[in-house]
């Protein structure tokens, strides 16, 4: 082939991917419309939304401390900085008064915002894009129906490259897959249910799962996240559990954010089971079938660990009667009245890593449930990082009985450092 025509072909190649990636990159912004009355909303509809915006937590993500409902701030933090929510109120001027339906699902479906940026996948939209056409439509007639706020959440904070939003084009084309998934007819309604939710509005596998350097869900999915300090523990081996999970203990779980055999839901799950104590008891027994469904099976029981460090083991026995035993001994009036689970049940006694201990006696567990029951107060001011890795030695090793867990002080040191940012 002459050179020239060489030449000419790459120009060619280089035109055609510098069009296809401005095709992606850039979309097309749609249209602003008058804010529509709340009154011009079918009340069913609107009915129908206040569950699906509850499956999806959009409150949870959309409020800041103390801040107006869905009116966003909430700054979320990433490995790459800090995103802050938007508003997302009817408000016409900072929030969404002036985005029509088709505006909505195309920032649900697409991560596309009405004036065509892309929004970052903080906003799990990889999730959302498998919501039902129905459902999109109600959410939007709930949140359309709110108060407006007029309130502008801070700027990003973000390493400069990211702050190029075109750039997540790429990111799109490697992990948004856009549009609801068709059933699976070799199933059962309620588990074809119970995965629309999970995989949909719900998005457990943005916690749960793995993330890799640019942020994308690894697979295999559910196998295990760390969120906020927290580990969000694997949901794929809830039989290997100290106590295995029923699909029963689960759907009580997930609905009252406790379960008799495995306590509370802390950390960043609170406020998941929050929202979900919202939505219909089917919903919440749908989420546990598919959830138990993808359960690898039970691991064979392994002899408990001989431990070593047994000065520090007593030194934590001491602490927790003191601190603890109130509530957790085995003869706590608390644990006799309320039916708590051993710690020895808890999974962030079981699991391979101390993080969610630490997390637990560093904030306690927050009043927040109807479950009058389920309040601890957090040790963050009354104990040293080397009193929490001692009461962990104590509770991993004689409650747990299970191998000890290295580095407990410097990663309680580490973990009070990322819950101040
Ligand atoms: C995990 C946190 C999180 C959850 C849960 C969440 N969002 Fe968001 N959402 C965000 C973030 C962060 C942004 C801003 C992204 C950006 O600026 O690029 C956003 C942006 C949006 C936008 C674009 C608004 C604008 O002004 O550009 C809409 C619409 C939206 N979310 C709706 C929803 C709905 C509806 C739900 C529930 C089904 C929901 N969000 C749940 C984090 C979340
Ligand atoms: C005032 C009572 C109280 C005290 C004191 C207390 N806790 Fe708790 N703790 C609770 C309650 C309530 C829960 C919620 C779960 C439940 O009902 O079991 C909980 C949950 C936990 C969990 C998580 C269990 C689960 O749900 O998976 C751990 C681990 C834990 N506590 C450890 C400790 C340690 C260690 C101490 C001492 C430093 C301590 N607690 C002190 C009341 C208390
Ligand atoms: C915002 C992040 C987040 C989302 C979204 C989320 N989870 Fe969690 N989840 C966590 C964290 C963190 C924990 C650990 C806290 C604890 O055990 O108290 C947890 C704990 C759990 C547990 C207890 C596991 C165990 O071994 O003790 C179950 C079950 C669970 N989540 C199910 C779900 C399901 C189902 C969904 C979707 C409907 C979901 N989660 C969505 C963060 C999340």
């Amino acid at each position: 082939m002459p050179m020239k025509n060489k030449w000419f072909l790459i120009a060619a190649a280089v035109c055609v991917g510098c069009a296809v990636f401005a095709t992606i990159a850039f979309k097309p912004g749609i249209d602003p419309i008058p804010t529509p009355g709340a009154d011009t909303f079918d009340a069913a509809s609107v009915g129908r939304g206040a569950r699906v915006v509850a499956q999806g937590d959009c409150m949870v993500c959309h409020t800041a401390a103390g801040g107006a409902p869905f009116a966003g701030g909430l700054p979320l933090k990433t490995p790459f900085g800090t995103i802050y929510t938007t508003n997302i109120t009817p408000d016409p001027a900072t929030g969404i008064g002036r985005w029509s339906l088709a505006a909505f699902t195309r920032a649900l479906r697409q991560g596309v915002a009405r004036d065509g940026h892309l929004l970052y996948p903080a906003f799990p939209y990889i999730h959302y894009t498998k919501m039902s056409t129905a459902d999109i439509n109600d959410a939007y007639a709930y949140l359309m129906t709110r108060t407006p706020v007029a309130y502008k959440a801070p700027d990003n904070d973000l390493l400069p490259p990211l702050r190029l939003r075109p750039l997540l084009a790429g990111w799109n084309l490697l992990y948004l897959r856009p549009g609801p998934v068709a059933d699976d007819r070799s199933q059962s309604a309620e588990w074809n249910r119970g995965r629309y939710l999970v995989d949909g509005a719900g998005h457990c596998a943005s916690c749960h799962s793995a993330l890799g350097p640019i942020g994308g869900e690894r697979s295999p999915a559910f196998g295990g996240g760390h969120i906020d300090g927290w580990d969000a523990p694997s949901l794929t081996t809830l039989l290997q559990a100290p106590k295995p999970w029923t699909r029963e203990q689960l759907a009580l779980y997930l609905r009252h954010g406790w379960s008799s055999e495995h306590g509370a839901a802390a950390g960043p799950m609170g406020p998941v089971a929050h929202s979900l104590s919202q939505v219909p008891q089917q919903d919440t027994d749908a989420i546990a079938t598919y959830i138990m469904s993808l359960q690898q099976p039970a691991a064979k029981a392994t002899a408990p660990a001989a431990a070593t460090d047994t000065a520090r083991i007593a030194a934590g026995a001491r602490l927790f009667a003191g601190a603890c035993a109130g509530c957790h001994g085995s003869a706590a009036p608390m644990m006799t009245a309320g039916g708590r689970p051993s710690l020895a049940l808890s999974s962030a006694v079981a699991s391979d890593r101390p993080d969610n201990l630490i997390q637990i006696m560093l904030n306690g567990v927050p009043w927040s449930h109807a479950q009058q029951t389920t309040f601890m107060p957090p040790f963050a001011a009354s104990l040293t990082d080397a009193q929490i890795a001692s009461i962990a030695a104590y509770v991993r090793a004689d409650i747990g009985k299970r191998a000890a867990w290295t580095g407990v002080e410097p990663r309680a040191a580490d973990i009070r450092k990322e819950n101040q940012q």
